[in-house]
């Protein structure tokens, strides 16, 4: 065979993927396990560039160049293994398989060990961007063996965005580092949407804007260092009124959030390797707690609110206003943070070499979170290079423990922090729900605090359970006996 690559899988994502593959001068080989789909984009689009339309696996197969490339497109989770399943027999030593789905990373590992025990190489991409972004340049994340990189990379490269001249696609690391950065991406994406949410909750229901004019306040703010797609899109949806009852169409819309699995996986990776993505979880709870329809029923007739439901006045509305977006800018800031401070705990949980400044760069343009702060983060974490690897599970050189280290979001938080304190608090006072702005605050003032109320835990701990504790002024490990004669002893039973 002769095709470049191998697509199978030709839903909306699949089929964009193979249409962005073509429009870039490769020949795609298309596959689909009813083929009407491939006849119709045949069609559709055939004029696009080089398809080769086949009916099965054994015939995609055949029409690839060697090394064969074939990229799987389909739901993730049993689907993909199916596939890989009919396939591997067809392939040879050194062909690859690329799996471009949102995959758990823990079965992108999977996969990857048992395909290269056949001498196969497997590819966890990370792809985001939507249908759009599919079809005219996604960011991509590529994971797998380094080695077939080389194989797949530059074709990557080619049908992903470009950031001013670069192409937002790298290798980011070994088996699933790719999915996992990818999960981190809609981690970070869930908790972005939802202080958005916040900011639109509390304008309307604290400052009283209606949705018309709030599309005008996030364009404005569009135009601020919040600049990004979600901003963008958030006015365009605030704006759109609805064709059957002339109300604004969010007005219209069931109040209970879907989602499709990737930002649980985040918090719940978090949780594993014991990193306080709180505000990320705290995104994906608001959207379970909006989801609990028959509870909420019940809650709004008989849960009490507690406020004197005083708005803003008048005279103060356009401060609130501005005081929102600060507060937003900050709670993001968090949200960024703990998804790269995710990303080092995992980087040290799997062996993974993660730059975190390459990975920032990749997010600049073609996906969902992709915004001008970005290339600020990029920045802060030394800037691109894909050729810089940290030794597994450590940080590159230079690169900071933290975001909020980085000077300019040391001085960026600060600014902001007046404004947020008193946006979470007239929240609070209001009886408006901002889980993302309060809980970001909270994860913020316990990094600072000088004393955390952990040593009251460890101490009980140490009464219930005889846990022990360490002591400030020296080394070891104590117990107090509680029960006994509340003298203290030392890690051996020893008194001290
Ligand atoms: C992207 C999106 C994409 C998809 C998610 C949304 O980066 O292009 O994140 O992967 O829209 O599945 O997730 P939920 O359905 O869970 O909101």
């Amino acid at each position: 065979g002769t095709a470049d690559i191998g697509v199978t899988g030709l839903a909306v994502m699949g089929a964009n993927l193979a249409r962005n593959f073509a429009r870039n001068g490769y020949t795609v080989a298309l596959h689909n396990r009813s083929r009407g789909r491939t006849d119709q984009l045949v069609a559709e689009h055939g004029h696009e560039g080089e398809f080769v339309a086949t009916g099965s696996l054994e015939e995609l197969v055949a029409s690839l160049a060697v090394p064969r490339r074939v990229l799987i497109m389909v739901k993730a989770g049993a689907p993909v293994d199916a596939v890989i399943d009919q396939l591997v027999p067809l392939l040879e030593e050194g062909d690859i398989v690329i799996d471009a789905g949102n995959s758990h990373y823990e079965d992108t590992r999977r996969r990857e060990a048992a395909l290269a025990a056949q001498g196969l190489h497997f590819v966890g991409v990370g792809v985001s961007g939507g249908e759009e972004g599919a079809l005219n340049g996604p960011a991509i994340m590529p994971g797998g063996p380094k080695e077939s990189y080389a194989a797949v990379g530059p074709m990557l490269e080619r049908i992903a965005a470009q950031y001013g001249g670069e192409p937002c696609c790298a290798w980011v690391g070994t088996d699933g580092a790719g999915h996992y950065v990818k999960m981190v991406h809609n981690g970070i994406e869930y908790a972005d949407m939802q202080v958005i949410g916040e900011a639109h909750d509390l304008l309307r229901r604290v400052a009283g804007i209606e949705p018309a004019a709030q599309a005008a306040v996030f364009d404005a703010w569009n135009r601020t260092e919040l600049s990004s797609y979600l901003i963008e899109i958030t006015a365009e949806v605030l704006r759109q009124t609805d064709a059957a009852t002339g109300r604004p169409l969010i007005d219209v819309i069931v109040d209970e959030a879907g989602q499709k699995g990737t930002g649980r996986w985040t918090a719940i990776s978090g949780l594993d390797v014991g990193a306080p993505v709180a505000a990320i979880a705290e995104s994906v709870f608001a959207r379970s707690l909006s989801s609990q329809r028959e509870v909420r029923e019940i809650a709004r007739e008989t849960l009490v609110a507690g406020v004197d439901g005083a708005g803003v006045a008048d005279a103060d509305r356009e401060q609130f206003v501005e005081d929102v977006r600060q507060a937003l800018f900050a709670s993001k800031l968090v949200a960024y943070a703990q998804g790269l401070d995710m990303l080092s705990a995992a980087a040290a949980e799997y062996g993974w070499s993660l730059d975190l400044g390459t990975i920032a760069s990749l997010w600049r343009d073609g996906c969902i979170i992709r915004a001008d702060l970005l290339d600020v983060i990029m920045t802060a974490f030394g800037g691109r290079d894909t050729d810089r690897h940290p030794e597994p599970g450590t940080r590159a050189e230079g690169q900071p423990l933290n975001l909020l280290f980085a000077p300019e979001f040391t001085r960026a938080i600060a600014d902001a922090l007046p404004a947020w304190r008193r946006v979470v608090g007239a929240a609070i006072s209001a009886g408006v729900p901002v889980p993302v702005f309060s809980s970001a605050l909270a994860y913020y003032d316990g990094l600072r605090a000088d004393r955390l109320p952990a040593a009251l835990i460890q101490g009980q701990r140490d009464f219930f359970g005889a846990h022990t504790y360490r002591r400030t002024d020296r080394e070891g490990s104590f117990h107090t006996l509680w029960s006994g004669d509340r003298t203290e002893v030392d890690g051996d039973g020893v008194p001290v």
